[in-house]
């Protein structure tokens, strides 16, 4: 069974084929030229998809070494992203599989984050905490099955890698903030700078807002008239953001695993690609004993390797979803949540 997956989400164009549950290609093009204008730009992502996308269809049938007739199904993200963008990729594969009579499904872009760690394996043992963070969502959930899924908790204000990109914009680390933040932060004195980790009401939900605030004070503290950080100090700040980000993030992850019984535990979305999170993930499900889900870095960032590993799982479960009817949607919702923890 051949799938060919398609992402147009947001600022990646992305298309990749998988046989049954392995990558046969995955290729990504960023739109890199959104740095000059400090952010996505809706419209000329758009007609970025538009440029990339055939192409990228045309190199990955060469590099799998098929044509597109022996793809079984094709899978398109239909949201949550921006609406242009995502019409590029969704009616695009709508309509080259409806034209050759090829079974189309439309994806939910955080369930193919949320599912990612299931790429390359064959069984997963369920139930499974995950926790899927990116620049736009940051999402406690609990995967009962691949048509089941518990939302236990989510952020209160920003996602956590928007609160990495804003913070490093703020004190002048490059973008996108990530991977910024990871890089000074290795060359940190641990200690130095200390910053608040959110404490909730709400044990499963995030915050990052008075985290991005104090870093915010700790700037206008310590330079003044616009003045920046030296690289010394940077690293500094960047090490104690990391901290608190991350204890932020695990906190309510220790608390659900009190409180249910769990079998793996699983991390995805850019921000899985930080390679403390991803230490701290290892550790806790040593010491609980359970199974670690956590995709490759390829597979962490936006790919469309995990729209078509999650149009296998629905497709696998009997789903069948009537996509002529179906439409394109630009905020997080899903036919697969229950509300029963
Ligand atoms: O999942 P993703 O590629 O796009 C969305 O769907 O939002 O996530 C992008 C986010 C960005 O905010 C980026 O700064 C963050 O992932 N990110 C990281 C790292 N690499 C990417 N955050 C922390 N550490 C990293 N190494
Ligand atoms: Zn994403």
């Amino acid at each position: 069974m051949y799938i060919l997956g398609i992402e147009t989400s947001c600022d990646e164009t992305s298309v990749a084929i998988i046989e049954n549950n392995r990558v046969l290609v995955n290729l990504v093009s960023s739109q890199m030229f959104h740095k000059l204008y400090g952010g996505v730009v809706p419209e000329l992502s758009s007609r970025a998809h538009l440029e990339q996308l055939f192409p990228l269809i045309r190199e990955s049938l060469k590099t799998a070494g098929l044509q597109i007739e022996d793809i079984d199904i094709i899978a398109a993200t239909a949201g949550p992203g921006l609406i242009g963008a995502l019409m590029v990729g969704y009616n695009s594969g709508k309509t080259i599989a409806h034209s050759l009579g090829k079974q189309f499904f439309p994806v939910n872009h955080i369930e193919g984050h949320m599912f990612s760690g299931f790429i390359g394996r064959e069984n997963i043992s369920y139930p499974v905490l995950n926790l899927t963070v990116s620049g736009g969502h940051t999402i406690l959930s609990v995967l009962n099955s691949p048509t089941s899924i518990n939302i236990l908790g989510s952020t209160l204000d920003d996602a956590a890698g928007e609160a990495f990109d804003k913070v490093a914009k703020l004190t002048g680390m490059g973008y996108p903030g990530g991977p910024a933040i990871q890089n000074y932060a290795s060359k940190g004195n641990e200690g130095k700078i200390s910053f608040p980790v959110a404490s909730l009401k709400s044990k499963y939900d995030f915050s990052f807002s008075g985290l991005k605030t104090a870093v915010l004070r700790y700037i206008q503290a310590n330079y003044k008239n616009g003045e920046l950080p030296g690289e010394d100090e940077k690293s500094d700040i960047a090490l104690a953001f990391q901290n608190s980000a991350i204890n932020s993030l695990i906190n309510p992850v220790k608390f659900a695993l009190k409180n249910h019984k769990f079998r793996s535990l699983s991390l995805n979305g850019g921000v899985a690609a930080n390679k403390k999170l991803r230490e701290s993930f290892k550790n806790i499900a040593e010491k609980n004993s359970l199974e670690l889900l956590i995709p490759d870095f390829e597979y962490c960032g936006d790919n469309a390797a995990m729209i078509a590993i999650r149009a296998k799982l629905l497709n696998d479960s009997g789903v069948k979803i009537n996509y002529l009817k179906y439409e394109p949607f630009p905020s997080f919702r899903s036919e697969f949540l229950e509300n029963n923890m």
